[in-house]
């Protein structure tokens, strides 16, 4: 659906989802208008089903532990509603989380008297040791809860989560780990990681319809383990559950009042597409994203006279280059490589110092020509000859 006239740089933020993934929504659309008593009454559990099951497969998660959300923030404010903090409790994050996800853990925390730390991360160099020992150097006793990105937004670090969630598990420390970036993105495996929390965004990689996200809760977790917004069944869920014949935590989460759940039901459709592009299905696809990656980072970085800043072993398909234009506003650039070169692209400021940076995170649709291409338009908005 992408515009012709457009270069479209930044799958990263809001992905794109292809043609056949939304008229499978709309003929989903149609059917609930044709008769919506029968969809939320009846057939809305098990079309959910179908997604439940097509997401668990790809992330080694059991379905029954998954519920949808609209997007990882939502996700992420659905757990801390969850968490019962209190005064003193300390909840840890990092300096490179979402600022969403930061913002909801901050008015908890505000609510509770519980005290946010946020973690302070090497940048330039950073390596997966000094982040590990980073962020369990601030571990306490008072230590409730910790959340880091699996891949972090605005400067696209694959974090050592492998590590942390088992150091974490180790200290009696619950995790919620923000995969936004996660599903269609890099290889997942829940089951192995074993996290307290999980979300991840189905609109992103998986491309699916915009407004989906899962959310994994462990099942130690999950007995009253409720949404933030209760339905009529809240406080009968026992006969509920006895008629849709599935858990309280997948019944509450799978009708919280009537919204659209279009982009619930077509999950297992974009994963069909995407895993329809090469013979290797979505793994191969994730690791020519990866290589391609690497290689318009290596020619960005070439064309601007940088260096990488962060190791090719912490990247998935998304990577950040330093613009060498010291004091430009990232906002300004991004502004003029759409204006004057009908590029769209994500222009991040750098945390270690006052260039901007851009943030690659190539999709199938995407061609190192057009790499080449936003290489010379920076090169001509910078000034570099
Ligand atoms: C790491 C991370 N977490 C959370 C989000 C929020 O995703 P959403 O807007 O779908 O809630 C993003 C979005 O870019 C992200 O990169």
């Amino acid at each position: 659906m992408l515009d012709p006239e457009v270069v479209y740089l930044n799958h990263g933020s809001f992905g794109a989802c292809p043609r056949r993934v939304l008229d499978a929504q709309s003929a989903h659309r149609e059917r609930i208008e044709r008769d919506a008593m029968r969809f939320y009454i009846y057939d809305l559990w098990t079309d959910i089903d179908r997604s439940r099951e097509a997401l668990g497969s790809l992330i080694n998660a059991e379905a029954e532990d998954l519920v949808f959300v609209s997007n990882a923030t939502s996700g992420v404010a659905n757990v801390i509603a969850n968490v019962d903090l209190r005064p003193g409790d300390e909840v840890l994050v990092t300096r490179f989380e979402y600022p969403a996800c930061i913002n909801n853990l901050r008015r908890a925390c505000e609510q509770t008297g519980a005290e946010l730390v946020v973690v302070d991360l090497p940048w330039n160099p950073i390596d997966e040791d000094s982040v590990v020992e980073a962020i369990m150097g601030r571990v306490s006793d008072r230590t409730r809860l910790a959340m880091f990105s699996l891949i972090t937004s605005a400067t696209a670090v694959r974090m050592p989560v492998e590590r942390l969630i088992a150091e974490l598990n180790g200290r009696g420390v619950e995790t919620l780990l923000d995969a936004a970036h996660g599903p269609g993105c890099v290889p997942m495996d829940i089951k192995a990681w074993n996290p307290t929390y999980c979300t991840g965004n189905a609109h992103k990689w998986l491309c699916s319809a915009k407004g989906c996200a899962f959310l994994y809760v462990h099942k130690d977790k999950q007995g009253g383990f409720r949404p933030v917004i209760l339905s009529n069944d809240a406080y009968g869920i026992k006969a509920a559950i006895g008629r849709t014949k599935r858990s309280a935590f997948n019944h509450e989460f799978d009708y919280m009042g009537t919204d659209d759940r279009t982009p619930m039901m077509v999950v297992a459709d974009a994963i069909e597409t995407l895993g329809g592009f090469y013979t290797g299905g979505i793994d191969e696809l994730m690791e020519r994203n990866r290589a391609m990656c690497i290689e318009a980072r290596d020619l960005l970085c070439g064309a601007l006279g940088t260096e990488p800043v962060v190791p090719d072993s912490m990247l998935g398909p998304l990577a950040v280059i330093d613009i060498p234009a010291p004091g430009m506003d990232p906002r300004v650039l991004r502004e003029r490589l759409m204006a004057e070169h009908r590029i769209e692209s994500m222009i991040v400021p750098n945390p270690g110092g006052d260039t901007p940076m851009i943030r690659v995170s190539p999709q199938v649709y995407n061609s190192m020509e057009q790499y080449r291409y936003c290489a010379d338009a920076i090169r001509s908005i910078v000034g570099i000859s």
